[in-house]
């Protein structure tokens, strides 16, 4: 069992968990993702590491309810403790691996939209401890939407927010910030990561393309085993076949079939629906 040592409501529906899990705290690094289960006959939900306490043996997880389950997941308290919590799962993030020498000399660019803020942070943090300062986007819906926003600026080079709606900072979407930050402010970056609603990526990658930025995203698509057997995570990447949970979850932003990706995340709401409904009966 995995104590829940912390549980806290971010914003409206999105909740942060930290959890007790020695080993997976021990090592993983950022970009990588675990998978959790409430009970013996619950649904595996993958989730995003959002941060880690080495020392403490603790996990952060952040999540949306979207679905039945995540709505379960939504109640537990402090004290309560998941079934199964597996990882690190997937590969870290590219960077990991290059030298401290490469990276000082790049210059990085994050987007974060929405709930993908919370996988953004451990790579920004994990750049900063080394003392790297990337420079990154926020895009929220609403201002009660936004999340991590202190923790953000307390790691990131330069963080510029932007609410659809205008509600705080600028009004409008993170693509606009990219294009204001390259065409007017003069910026130049060698590498964008976006993390964020498929339909951002897709948009950020298309943008970027046209800006000749290479871009990093990472992408969440429907996990069953999360050990490359299931093929349920199957995405088209650059004409072939892969699987987030093992050739990801980061993969070229240029070269992913977006809209196959979100045909297949489109099938799983309806999963998700039918599993309230079950609920509901
Ligand atoms: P959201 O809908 O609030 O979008 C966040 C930001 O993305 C917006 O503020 C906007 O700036 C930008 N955006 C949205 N549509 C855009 C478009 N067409 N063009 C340019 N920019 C656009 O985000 P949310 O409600 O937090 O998203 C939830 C989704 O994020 C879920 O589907 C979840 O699966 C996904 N998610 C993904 C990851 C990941 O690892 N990729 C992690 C957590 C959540
Ligand atoms: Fe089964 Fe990736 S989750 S292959």
């Amino acid at each position: 069992m995995y104590k829940i040592v912390k549980a806290e409501e971010l914003a409206k529906n999105i909740y942060l968990m930290e959890v007790e899990a020695k080993r997976v705290a021990h090592s993983c690094k950022p970009g990588q993702f675990v998978i959790v289960k409430l009970d013996e006959k619950g649904e595996r939900i993958p989730l995003t590491i959002c941060d880690y306490d080495k020392d403490a043996g603790t996990i952060s997880i952040v999540f949306q309810t979207v679905g039945a389950s995540t709505q379960r997941m939504a109640e537990l308290k402090a004290g309560d403790s998941f079934r199964d919590f597996s990882g690190p799962l997937g590969c870290a993030s590219e960077f990991i691996s290059e030298s401290l020498e490469e990276l000082k000399n790049k210059k990085m660019l994050f987007v974060a939209g929405g709930v993908g803020t919370a996988p953004v942070y451990p790579q920004v943090k994990w750049l900063h401890n080394h003392g790297i300062d990337a420079d990154v986007i926020i895009g929220s819906k609403t201002k009660d939407m936004l999340i991590l926003e202190d923790e953000m600026r307390a790691v990131a080079g330069n963080l510029y927010v932007t609410t659809d709606d205008g509600s705080y900072e600028r009004k409008g979407l993170v693509t606009d910030v990219i294009k204001d930050l390259v065409n007017n402010q003069g910026k130049k970056y060698d590498v964008i990561v976006a993390i964020g609603p498929m339909i951002m990526m897709k948009f950020v990658s298309l943008l970027t393309k046209e800006l000749n930025i290479p871009t990093i995203v990472s992408l969440n698509p429907i996990m069953v085993d999360g050990t490359g057997m299931c093929g349920a995570c199957r995405v088209t990447v650059g004409g072939k076949i892969k699987f987030a949970c093992v050739d990801g979850p980061e993969f070229d932003g240029h070269l992913i079939n977006f809209d196959e990706a979100m045909k297949r995340q489109q099938m799983y709401k309806s999963d998700e629906g039918r599993a309230i409904l079950k609920l509901q009966e």
